[in-house]
């Protein structure tokens, strides 16, 4: 990728080797390899029990593997405890001391690590203004709102000046307008810090509004890592294509190097013989003809304020669904007419097999 050519010869930062996790015999996570680079910040990003806070607890120290290695910063840590590590993580719970004062929360691992009190006052001065808190430092926890509550934790592990800072979930509590305001304040202090971030959400505009990668898991495996354009534009499996945004998926066969939608539609797309999935976004889809065209009744016609969405009937059953960003088109739109839709052939992703 641009501005990223000697990538290759750096060395990560954090290196996943084999790493696995079962209870009882049973996966949480499966053997997998991963790289995270010197000031990424990487999301974790996958349905609820697909085994995320099981890899970043490993990653913290907190769940022991039952197999692989974990090296941060070329050391292999796989063997130390979480206060070993270079690592520190902010709980979805917070963990905050109730009856404590903030500053004494924030200051509290430095206390712990014996350093003089001054410099710890100046240490908990410098966290509390990076995420904007100056003046609260003698206020009580129980006298905080969520989204406070949450600088507090951020703040916390932030004076640990960690190599690597996990976040599991860190904005699930906090309602959508407060949880907006968080998610920029989050991209404002990565920047500031120029550290390196790993942080779980099962949300996927949360994984695009934040990452600069991310690396979408399902049943304890890693299904796809990369830039979250390639995740959208480029999804490797049907799991990704249908997480990550809304998506069309239209059945077919290829044969002879030429694929046959059963929307009724042939286009030549070299590859292995057999049932294909065609995968194609909303926004790609425009009424009229182009590359790839196809005739359907249109069922539904939605104004969701910025755009339009189209649902349309294929001849196979199978829905279309279109988006419109020129709202003014609405009555272009009749429900029951059997219209042209069609999309370009570079923004269609062909998936070999029916899964
Ligand atoms: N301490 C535990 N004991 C037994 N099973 C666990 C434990 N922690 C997690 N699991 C199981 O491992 C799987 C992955 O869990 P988790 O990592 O918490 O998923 P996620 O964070 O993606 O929701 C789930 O099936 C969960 O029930
Ligand atoms: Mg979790």
């Amino acid at each position: 990728m641009s501005g990223r050519a000697s990538a290759s010869s750096v060395r990560p930062l954090v290196e996943l080797r084999d790493l696995a996790k079962s209870y009882s015999g049973v996966a949480a996570v499966q053997p997998l390899d991963l790289d995270v680079a010197y000031g990424d910040f990487c999301a974790i990003l996958g349905p609820s029990g697909c085994g995320k806070s099981t890899l970043l607890r490993m990653i913290a120290g907190f769940v022991e593997p039952t197999g692989g290695r974990i090296q941060i910063d070329g050391i292999d840590v796989t063997g130390l405890g979480p206060e070993q590590r270079p690592t520190n993580m902010v709980f979805q719970g917070y963990g905050l001391f109730p009856h404590l004062s903030v500053a004494e929360n924030v200051g509290f691992g430095l206390a712990l690590r014996k350093m003089p009190r001054p410099e710890i006052a100046t240490r908990v001065a410098e966290a509390l203004r990076l995420v904007r808190l100056d003046g609260f430092g003698d206020r009580t926890i129980d006298r905080l709102s969520g989204g406070q509550q949450q600088r507090v934790a951020l703040a916390r592990a932030l004076i640990m000046r960690p190599k690597v800072l996990l976040l599991d979930e860190p904005l699930a509590a906090l309602d959508l307008k407060l949880r907006h305001a968080m998610q920029e304040e989050l991209r404002r202090i990565h920047a500031e810090i120029g550290g390196t971030f790993i942080f779980v959400t099962h949300d996927q505009t949360e994984a695009f509004a934040l990452a600069s990668r991310i690396v979408v898991m399902n049943e304890g495996r890693i299904e796809q890592v990369g830039a979250p354009q390639d995740i959208y534009l480029d999804p490797h499996s049907l799991f990704v294509a249908d997480f990550v945004g809304e998506t069309n998926v239209l059945s077919g066969v290829r044969t002879n190097g030429a694929v046959h939608l059963a929307a009724g539609v042939d286009f030549n797309a070299p590859g292995a013989e057999g049932a294909v999935r065609a995968i194609i976004r909303p926004e790609a889809v425009r009424q009229g003809a182009g590359e790839v065209t196809v005739q359907a009744r249109i069922t539904d016609v939605v104004f969701l304020g910025n755009a339009l969405k189209i649902v349309a009937r294929l001849p196979s059953g199978e829905t279309l669904s279109a988006r419109d960003p020129d709202v003014r088109r609405h009555a272009s739109y009749a429900r029951e007419a059997t219209e042209s839709f069609s999309w370009a052939l570079a923004d269609q992703r062909i998936l070999d097999g029916a899964q």
